[in-house]
């Protein structure tokens, strides 16, 4: 579960985030939501682990961020954390399947994991760039591989930032089915952030900011 505690986030003097009160339960499928700008990606990587909000707490499974070790930290996304980025980090000198079996390497799951892996690229039609590095494939395959590599450990948590993006309509729709089967079926906990309204509605809940505050889409000005 997390829980996020009165958060605000300033960077230098301006605040992008002012006082967000909110829960995620185990098993929850969240979108975040918002205009370009409204503090949505600054949100995913405070309620991910991957900063701190400059006031308010933020507690996962219990524990509060701000005074974990970053030891824990780090076997804590290890373990349980699946994330697709908005600019998504794939290693540029491995192919497809080293990138997606970077979690198990980590965790020296390899040989475990290298099937199960394949199995996800074939998903994700991207079967045939395997062996391929980043470099050589286009924005929307590296970012299925970027999918793939979150999805392949069964993690508890996936935390995407716009993981539609650069896809075409079938493959956009193809992601949100995968995100949406992995949350019935392994009870994952997923907060998605889109700006897309039809993919925000296949959440169970939507979070809806604007301007770092959590509003709704009918309270939300028109422009
Ligand atoms: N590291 C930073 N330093 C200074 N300002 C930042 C930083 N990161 C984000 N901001 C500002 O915070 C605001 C919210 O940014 P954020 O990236 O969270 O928006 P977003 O809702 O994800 O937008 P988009 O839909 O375009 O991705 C923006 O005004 C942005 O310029
Ligand atoms: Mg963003």
């Amino acid at each position: 579960m997390i829980e996020c505690k009165n958060i605000t986030k300033d960077f230098g003097k301006q605040r992008i985030l002012h006082g967000l009160t909110f829960n995620i339960s185990d098993g929850e499928f969240v979108s975040i939501s918002g205009r370009s700008g409204s503090g949505k990606s600054t949100l995913l990587y405070i309620v991910s682990t991957l900063d701190l909000p400059s006031t308010g707490e933020v507690h996962i499974d219990g524990n509060n961020l701000a005074t974990m070790s970053s030891k824990k930290i780090h076997m804590f996304r290890n373990y349980h954390v699946g994330f697709i980025f908005q600019f998504h980090y794939l290693l540029p000198e491995l192919t497809a399947l080293e990138n997606v079996l970077l979690p198990a390497r980590n965790l020296g799951l390899v040989d475990k994991y290298e099937e199960i892996a394949q199995s996800w690229l074939k998903k994700l039609n991207i079967s045939d760039q395997a062996g391929k590095l980043p470099g050589q494939m286009s924005g929307g395959q590296q970012q299925r591989v970027a999918i793939a590599r979150a999805l392949v450990m069964k993690p508890k948590y996936i935390f995407a930032d716009e993981p539609t993006g650069n896809l075409d309509t079938y493959n956009a729709g193809l992601v949100m089915d995968i995100l949406e089967e992995t949350n019935k079926k392994e009870k994952t906990t997923i907060v998605l952030v889109t700006h897309e309204p039809d993919f925000a509605a296949r959440a169970q809940r939507e979070i809806f900011l604007v301007d770092g505050r959590i509003s709704s889409r009918e309270e939300a000005p028109v422009f």
